[in-house]
């Protein structure tokens, strides 16, 4: 059984703690995904518009049967939509795909704005001649983007708006200007890249952070981590389940993805860890820190290497 978990955000709504992924998540299969997961009782779907699937993820919204405001669902505006000209542009795509009139959280994807060209939706990873990323930090700021985030809000097309990606620094520069604060940043965390900094400052600060690849992703190491599958092994419940479960009792919303039925209803029933076991799982990224989810951008997202 699920525990029905929740957090609240920074605007006072409530988030439920374990969402679906959608990323790599294929066209036909999609769909029966977010019907099967709605069905087996998740109410938070985890979408974006660079995944290419967002049609589905609606047609699979519309089949389960669940009621629009009983769902909470997230979708981010991809790079080459940064211009703020553009962000009620990306945000209108994804509605019209997902068949919705607005979304409970609307986040900008990475912190990297690429060259939009005549139209933002036609290439999605534009290069130049040397094959690298076209980027595009001369022509729009972060600041404009997020006015433009802003407006989505009074517009009510977003319930909330947020970002995915962002570190400490990206995040107190955001604070600078920010009329509406940031409900939540999205970000890799998993017991490999636990980010507790991340997390102190975003608790300090009013943003919720949620875990994505939190089973680590595909050809995940984490499943025969050691430490994992003996918790696994001694209470009884799959891997990901511990892994699930680690990141709601942390304090963290977490969206594993699965295309699998009996993966999505496994990946749902999350149980609380004794606090040994919790803490044994705390422990690893002290040891074995890795990033799984790094892609090239030509520009240091993460700022890491210090
Ligand atoms: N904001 C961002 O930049 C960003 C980046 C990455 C991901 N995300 C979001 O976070 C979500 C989750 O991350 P992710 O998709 O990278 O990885 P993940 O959820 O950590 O792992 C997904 C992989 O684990 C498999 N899996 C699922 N349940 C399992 C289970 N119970 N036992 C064994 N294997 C299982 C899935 O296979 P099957 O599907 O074949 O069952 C898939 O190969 C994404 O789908 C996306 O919504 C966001």
């Amino acid at each position: 059984m699920s525990l029905g978990r929740t957090f609240t955000l920074n605007t006072g709504a409530t988030i439920p703690a374990v969402g679906l992924g959608t990323w790599q998540s294929k066209p036909h299969e999609v769909e029966k995904a977010v019907e099967v997961a709605l069905k087996a009782g998740y109410r938070h779907i985890d979408a974006a518009y660079a995944y290419k699937n967002e049609g589905e993820v609606g047609a699979g919204i519309k089949a389960s049967g669940v009621p629009r405001d009983q769902i909470f669902i997230t979708t981010k505006l991809w790079c080459t939509f940064h211009r703020p000209e553009n962000v009620q542009k990306g945000l209108d795509e994804s509605l019209s795909l997902l068949g919705l009139d607005y979304v409970d959280l609307f986040l900008v994807h990475w912190p990297v704005p690429l060259n939009p060209r005549e139209n933002p939706a036609a290439n999605l990873f534009p290069t130049v001649e040397d094959g690298s990323r076209d980027l595009d930090f001369a022509n729009v700021n972060l600041k404009d983007t997020w006015q433009a985030m802003e407006k989505m809000v009074e517009l009510g097309k977003a319930k909330a708006i947020g970002v995915s990606n962002w570190n400490v620094r990206r995040l107190k520069e955001l604070l600078t200007f920010a009329k509406i604060k940031p409900a939540v940043n999205q970000v890799e965390l998993h017991p490999y890249l636990a980010q507790w900094d991340l997390q102190k400052f975003c608790e300090e600060n009013g943003v919720l952070l949620t875990a994505y690849s939190p089973l680590g992703s595909t050809t995940s190491p984490l499943l025969t981590e050691p430490v994992i599958t003996d918790i696994a092994k001694k209470t009884g419940k799959s891997v990901a389940q511990v892994l699930v479960s680690w990141a709601v009792q942390r304090g963290t919303v977490v969206i594993p993805k699965s295309v699998t039925a009996s993966r999505i209803e496994e990946n749902f029933q999350d149980f609380v860890l004794e606090k040994a076991d919790f803490e044994a799982i705390n422990e690893l990224s002290k040891n074995k820190h890795q990033r799984l989810i790094s892609p090239k951008w030509g520009v240091d997202v993460f700022e890491e290497s210090a």
